[in-house]
């Protein structure tokens, strides 16, 4: 990425416009888009929920589990041909200052939302796959650019997601299908919060860890 304005990486890849990609933010107060909006930069718009439902060719539901399943099924029509991305993580705190489960066991939360969707619509996990902070990092450890991984059944609108990937900064890396949901979820063996002992990875380790 080109980085003509004197921002970092960390600070470019927040902005769509750096990655050339419209982004609009919805959220259930639009003041708080627009608050986001605002520390983003130019070039991102803000608009209300069912409004920028309708003008993404893909859709990210950055909301918990619980209101991504009322989400999708109040916009379920409108979402039919787009690109649903899930970044969710189906969790609560626990007592012990961590987090626990929501899912049934052996189940993910993108094998739960996935079958949500109406006909039509692609399912892609992703963006959900590193705790936020990590979105800051611009390199791994060793200097590599960090993978972001994403699972999907349906490769070519995950290549579409791969390049959203890209445009943020990021290295995608298809972990498999939505049975493999789990393996980037919280918890999962390729998540920082599971088996990777909160790791980046590069592009090479993350194909083999992939492969396992
Ligand atoms: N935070 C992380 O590190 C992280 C990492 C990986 C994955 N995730 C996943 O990302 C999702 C969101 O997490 P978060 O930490 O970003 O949560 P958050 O800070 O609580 O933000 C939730 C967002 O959802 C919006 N929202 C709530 N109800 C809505 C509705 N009915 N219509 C439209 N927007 C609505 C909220 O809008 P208002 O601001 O107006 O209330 C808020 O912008 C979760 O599934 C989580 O598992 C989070």
């Amino acid at each position: 990425m080109d980085n003509r304005s004197g921002e970092s990486p960390a600070q470019e890849r927040k902005s769509g416009a750096a990655g050339g990609v419209d982004v609009i933010l919805a959220a259930d107060h639009l003041g708080n888009a627009q608050e986001v909006a605002d520390g983003i930069g130019p070039g991102v718009k803000v608009a209300e929920t069912a409004d920028a439902v309708a003008r993404g060719d893909q859709v990210v539901f950055a909301t918990w589990f619980a209101t991504t399943k009322d989400l999708l099924a109040t916009y379920r029509d409108q979402l039919v041909g787009k690109i649903v991305i899930d970044p969710s993580n189906n969790i609560e705190p626990d007592d012990a200052g961590g987090v626990r489960s929501l899912n049934p066991d052996g189940v993910s939360a993108g094998q739960q939302l996935s079958q949500l969707l109406p006909d039509g619509a692609r399912y892609v996990k992703a963006f959900g796959t590193l705790p936020a902070e990590a979105l800051d990092a611009t390199t791994t450890d060793a200097g590599a650019t960090p993978v972001l991984f994403y699972a999907t059944d349906d490769k070519k609108a995950g290549l579409v997601v791969a390049d959203l990937i890209s445009a943020a900064g990021f290295d995608p890396v298809r972990a498999g299908g939505i049975d493999a949901t789990g393996r980037i979820e919280v918890f999962g063996d390729l998540h920082p919060f599971g088996g990777l002992d909160g790791r980046l990875l590069d592009r090479r380790e993350a194909e083999r860890l992939v492969k396992g």
